[in-house]
């Protein structure tokens, strides 16, 4: 019998709510978010091997190499003592690097709890939630998916019942943003408060329909001025007849939410129209 492998999906996530609440004593900054799983996914091919060897091939040539979140999840699974087998990973990347949509950070979870499922690992939700805390700040909540309050610098995730159903617009403007870059160019003044978190929150413990109006992200504004290219999109899009457009994450990647399909693609053909690089999604729920 040949080894186990199986094909697994990575959704991209965006950032429903995201406020920077100030700067901790390790340097990075305490967060407060609703995070949500959409239909935008790489796909990874996880294969279990005889030998002790991880690799793993990507078909974007500059995920090559050693440090790609995905081997470096196998990697740490291995280095823990829990992996004892060697693992062949194929990644098909469809969610744009550096993105704020969170690529990376789904890949290596997938890996995770694919592995513990493969090899039959027996590591905890928790457990795993810890091993992705340590390989990037906001992998705990892909452990997961789904909708999920996000807090500390990313890594506290609450599950919470899913969201109401949404089509989504995800633009992509033409740039690529280092995520550090945009934590280090803010200052106190732009600090926010939870104020559009706890709304959200509180409408979706409720089972209420989403307050589109209080979906908010503090580093917009600052990612809008210093890259006139995302601002630029944002314009376009709204132009093009979209209701409400938000940055997800550090950005640079916008989206825009709907109701119904009628009006998501009567704004994706405005869109496409004016040359947006522009995809129509959706919600993907936890199940
Ligand atoms: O944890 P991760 O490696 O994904 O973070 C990338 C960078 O983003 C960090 O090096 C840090 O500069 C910044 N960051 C931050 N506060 C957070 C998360 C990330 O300042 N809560």
């Amino acid at each position: 019998m040949s080894a186990p492998a199986i094909f697994v999906p990575a959704w991209a996530k965006i950032n429903l709510t995201l406020s920077v609440l100030g700067k901790r004593g390790d340097g990075y900054h305490a967060l407060a978010s609703v995070m949500q799983t959409i239909s935008l996914k790489d796909t990874l091919r996880i294969q279990v091997t005889d030998d002790d060897r991880i690799t793993c091939a990507v078909d974007v040539p500059s995920l090559r190499g050693d440090d790609n979140l995905a081997i470096r999840a196998a990697r740490l699974l291995r280095d823990e003592g829990y992996l004892t087998h060697g693992a062949a990973l194929e990644l098909r990347k469809e969610i744009p690097a550096q993105g704020g949509l969170g690529g990376g950070s789904s890949d290596a979870a997938a890996v995770l709890v694919a592995l513990n499922r493969l090899c039959a690992l027996g590591l905890s939700q928790t457990r795993l939630e810890e091993l992705a805390a340590r390989l990037g700040s906001d992998i705990p909540f892909f452990i997961h998916g789904g909708t999920a309050l996000i807090e500390g610098r990313g890594e506290l995730v609450t599950p919470l019942p899913d969201c109401e159903p949404l089509w989504l617009l995800i633009a992509h403007p033409p740039v690529s943003i280092s995520t550090a870059a945009v934590f280090q160019s803010v200052t106190p003044a732009e600090y926010g408060n939870t104020h559009d978190t706890d709304t959200v929150v509180e409408a979706i413990r409720c089972g209420s329909q989403l307050p589109l109006e209080r979906l908010s992200n503090t580093l917009e504004p600052l990612v809008m001025r210093n890259w006139p290219e995302v601002a630029e999109t944002c314009e376009r899009l709204l132009r093009a007849g979209a209701p409400i457009v938000r940055m997800s994450g550090s950005g640079p990647t916008l989206f825009a939410p709907f109701r119904t399909l009628d009006e998501a693609i009567q704004v994706y053909e405005a869109a496409r129209g004016q040359n947006i690089d522009v995809r129509l999604c959706h919600t993907v729920a936890r199940a």
